[in-house]
C-alpha cells in the first residue's frame, strides 16, 4: 500500500538518489509523505529531473551534489537538507558502486575506489546520522544478497565492501539503542537497474523466481522499516532477492 501517507511530517535524506534503487526510495518516500533530500555524484540531470517529478506528483524533493568518497561531501549533505527542510528523520545510504575482477586481475585503484565509495562513505554518513537523528530516527543501509552467496567469480571485492556494510550496521544498531535510533540493513538481490544492465543474461538462471527485482520492490521494503511499526527491527540484514541466495 502506497498511500498511507505513513511518512507524513518526516524528513529524509537519501545518499545517491538520482537513478535505480536510490530514486525509487526516493520516490517511496515522498509518495508516503516525506520530505526528502537525496545526492548524487555526477547524474544532476537526472538528479533534478527526478526532483521534478516529485514535485509534479505533490511532494518536495532536493537534490544535492556530493561525493560519498568525500567525507565533507557527505557531511555537508546532511547540513544541507537540515537548512532546507528544519529536521532529518530518515537516512537510507544507498549510494554504491560495482567493481568486478578476479583476485589475481582486479586493481589495488579498482579497490581504493570502492572501499571509498561502499565502506568509507557509509561509514561517514552513519557517523553523521548519529549527530543528528533523535529518538525514533531512522538508518537504513542498502547491502547486497551476495553476503550470503558469492556465486560467481569476481564477484569477491564487492562482496567484501557489503559485507562490511552488514557488520557495521550490528555495531551502529547497539551504539544507538539506548537512544531509540534503529539502524537496518537492505541485502538486494539483482535488480534492474544500470548496474546490472549488462548482466542480466547471466544472473537470470540463479533467480528461483526467474526475473530481475524491481527497484519499487526494495523501495517498498525500506519504507516499511522506516515506519514506526518496524520499530523492533534494529541491527538486522533482510534479503529481498528472488531466491538467489536459498
Ligand atoms: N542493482 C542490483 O542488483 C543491486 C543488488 C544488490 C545491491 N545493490 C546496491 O544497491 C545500491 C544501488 O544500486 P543500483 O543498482 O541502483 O545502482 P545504480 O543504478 O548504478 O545507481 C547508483 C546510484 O548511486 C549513486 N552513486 C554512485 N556513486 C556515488 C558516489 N560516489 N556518491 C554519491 N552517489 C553515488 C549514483 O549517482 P550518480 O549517477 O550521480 O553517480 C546513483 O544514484 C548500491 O549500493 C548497490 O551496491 C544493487
Amino acid at each position: 500500500m502506497t498511500n498511507q501517507r505513513e511518512h507524513e511530517g518526516k524528513v529524509a535524506l537519501v545518499l545517491g538518489g538520482s537513478r535505480g534503487i536510490g530514486a525509487a526510495i526516493v520516490e517511496r518516500l515522498a509518495a508516503d509523505g516525506a520530505k526528502v533530500a537525496f545526492t548524487y555524484a555526477s547524474s544532476a540531470d537526472q538528479a533534478a529531473a527526478l526532483a521534478a517529478r516529485v514535485a509534479s506528483s505533490g511532494g518536495e524533493a532536493a537534490a544535492f551534489r556530493a561525493d560519498s568518497a568525500d567525507v565533507a561531501d557527505v557531511e555537508s549533505a546532511f547540513d544541507l537538507t537540515l537548512e532546507r527542510f528544519g529536521r532529518l528523520d530518515i537516512v537510507v545510504v544507498n549510494a554504491g558502486i560495482l567493481r568486478l575482477g578476479t583476485i589475481d586481475q582486479i586493481s589495488i585503484e579498482d579497490f581504493d575506489r570502492i572501499v571509498a565509495v561502499n565502506i568509507r562513505g557509509v561509514f561517514a554518513a552513519l557517523r553523521k546520522a548519529a549527530t543528528v537523528l533523535g529518538k525514533g530516527g531512522r538508518i537504513l543501509t542498502i547491502g547486497s544478497n551476495i553476503v550470503d552467496r558469492v556465486g560467481f567469480p569476481g564477484a569477491g571485492l564487492y562482496a567484501m565492501t557489503k559485507a562490511a556494510v552488514a557488520t557495521l550496521v550490528k555495531g551502529a544498531a547497539i551504539d544507538l539503542a539506548s537512544r531509540g535510533i534503529t539502524v537496518n540493513n537492505i541485502q538486494p538481490g539483482p535488480i534492474a537497474t544500470d548496474m546490472t544492465k549488462e548482466h542480466v543474461d547471466f544472473i537470470l538462471p540463479n533467480v528461483p523466481l526467474g526475473r530481475m527485482g524491481q527497484p519499487q520492490e526494495i523501495a517498498g521494503l525500506t519504507s516499511y522499516l522506516a515506519r514506526d511499526e518496524a520499530a523492533f527491527a534494529t541491527g538486522a540484514s533482510l534479503t529481498m532477492d528472488g531466491g538467489y541466495s536459498v
